[in-house]
Formats: C-alpha cells, structure tokens, sequence
C-alpha cells in the first residue's frame, strides 16, 4: 500500500519563521549566513524590499551570472576596460560641467583657468579627463583588435560588432568636439582644420561641416555647438549603444577563444548520414 503523506500541521503548531539572524537552529544563535550585524542586516533588507517590490535580482542575475567558456583570458576584460573609462569621464565630466562656461568671447578660456588654477581639485579632474579621453581611445582599439583577431565579429555576434563600429565613431567625435571647449589658440585652429577635413568628404561633408560650425563661418554658435554635442548628443548616444552592446553580449554569451577544440557531442558522433 502507497503510503500516505503526513497531513498538514495545524497553523498553531507549526514552526514560526525566523527572523534574520535570529539563529539558524543549530544552537549558535548567529544564522545561518551569518548575518547578525544590525548594519548588514538592514543593508539585506533594504536589498529585499527592493526585490520585493521590482524583481531586479532576476535581471541582474541573468546579467552578471553567466557561463563563459574555457579558456577567456585578460584580453577578454579590454571591453569593460573601456566601459571604465568611459564611466570616468562622465563623472569628471560632470564636474568640468558645473565651472565651464561655453562663452567664445573670453569666458570659455577663463573658466578653463579657473578650473586648472583655482577650483578645489579641478586641475586633477580636468586631468583625468584630458587623459582619460586618449586612455579610452586606446582600450576601445585594442578591444576592437581583440574582437577582430579571436573572430568574435562571426556569426552570430555580427550586431555587437556593427554597434561598436558606431561606438568607435561616437568615441572619436567625441575626442574631436572636446578638444575646442578649452577654446585657446590651439583648440580654435585645430578645429578650423577638422571641421575643413569634414567639409571635404563626399556627398554628406559640406553639410556636415555646416552642422558642426552651425552655419558657414566659424563664429560664437560654434562653441555652444560643439559643447552640446559633446556632453549631451554624444554621451546620450553612447550610453543607449554601451546599453544594445551589452545586452546582446549577454544573450549570446562570450565567444570561446579560436583556439579551442569544441568537444564532440556523442550523439551526433553516433549518427549515421
Ligand atoms: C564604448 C565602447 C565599447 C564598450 C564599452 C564595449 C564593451 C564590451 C564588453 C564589456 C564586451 C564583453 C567582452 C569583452 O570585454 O571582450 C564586449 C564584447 C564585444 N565587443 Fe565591445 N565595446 C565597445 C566597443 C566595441 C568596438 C569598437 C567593437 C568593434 C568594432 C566592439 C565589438 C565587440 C564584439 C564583437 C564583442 C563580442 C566579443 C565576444 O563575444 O567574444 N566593441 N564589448
């Protein structure tokens, strides 16, 4: 005879739930994670009333808690390299932001030196800015050599690598509009030779080169121009690509080093044609 399952405890008897870090039973009264600091406990239920509320563990779970094949290496890491610095310039960025004065008759340059001569640490942050910028030129080619030579550009990751061909575009015309904000004698002839190169290019340049001096001469407009587009246009732009990016990344999980050997499956090998 199928034995019976036991039946259901009445709701008197059955075992309260226990509270985090109440004890976990085996008499140590610690829990089982160990979580008896009132700081970590509230930082787990702060965490929890969120999750509760969202479900967000789920996708971050999803995103962070993948299998990657054997055999990845540090080469694989240049692509959040990148997104690092990236990261880094939108803060300096931010705080450059709060001093710079888009003002072409004089203010531009002046509040570059009292950015570099006088504000608290702005001399550091326009550092890391400056050199952050050719620091992410760096990495994002060395990312796009690593995807190139491993072949990770194949079937059926052809979208990543077409976002980050516009990315690599977005970052360079990003390098290219910063350099005129400091608005001194380099960054202004720099940028009449640049935005004449565009000006040159078949079928679009002339326009473009309109777009980017905001009308045929190179004039007040210019500056704002080029700071609009350098803190708002692009960097809205880069992080909604960064965001597509990442996403099919980790749908379609990493790409396996080319050199190695796939295991055969055995059932395949059994298979007669
Ligand atoms: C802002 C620029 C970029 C960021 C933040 C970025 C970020 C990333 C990250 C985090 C990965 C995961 C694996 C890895 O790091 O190698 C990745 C993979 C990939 N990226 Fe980028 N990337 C950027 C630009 C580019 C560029 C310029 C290309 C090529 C033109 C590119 C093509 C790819 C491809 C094909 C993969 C898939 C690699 C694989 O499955 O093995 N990315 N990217």
């Amino acid at each position: 005879m199928p034995k019976l399952p036991a039946p259901p405890l009445p709701k008197s008897l059955k075992p309260k739930p226990k509270r985090p870090g109440e004890g976990n039973g085996n008499g140590n009264g610690n829990g089982a994670v160990g979580l008896s600091h009132p700081v970590a406990e509230a930082g787990v239920s702060a965490v929890d009333w969120i999750d509760e509320r969202t479900s967000l563990s789920g996708g971050i779970r999803w995103m962070l808690f993948r299998k990657v094949p054997r055999g990845v290496n540090w080469f694989y890491t240049l692509g959040s390299a990148t997104m690092f610095a990236f990261l880094s310039q939108a803060v300096t960025g931010v705080f450059l932001a709060m001093y710079y004065r888009p003002d072409a008759t004089g203010g531009a340059y002046e509040s570059m030196r009292y950015i570099t001569d006088q504000a608290f640490l702005g001399q550091f942050v326009r550092g890391m800015h400056k050199w952050g910028s050719s620091v992410m030129v760096i990495l994002i080619f060395l990312h796009m050599a690593r995807t190139f030579f491993f072949g990770a550009y194949k079937y059926p990751r052809e979208m990543t690598w077409i976002i980050g061909v516009v990315l690599l575009i977005l970052t360079m015309a990003m390098s290219f509009t910063g350099y005129l904000l400091p608005f001194d004698q380099r960054a202004y002839w720099a940028t009449i030779v640049g935005v004449n190169i565009n000006g040159t290019g078949p079928f679009i340049g002339p326009y473009l080169s309109d777009f980017l001096r905001a009308g045929p001469e190179f004039g007040a407009t210019t500056l704002s121009r080029f700071y609009a587009i350098h803190m708002l246009l692009l960097p809205g732009l880069i992080i909604a690509l960064i965001g597509a990016h990442l996403w099919l990344i980790t749908k379609l999980g990493i790409s396996a080093p080319p050199w190695l050997k796939g295991e055969p499956d055995p059932e395949l090998e059994q298979t007669e044609v």
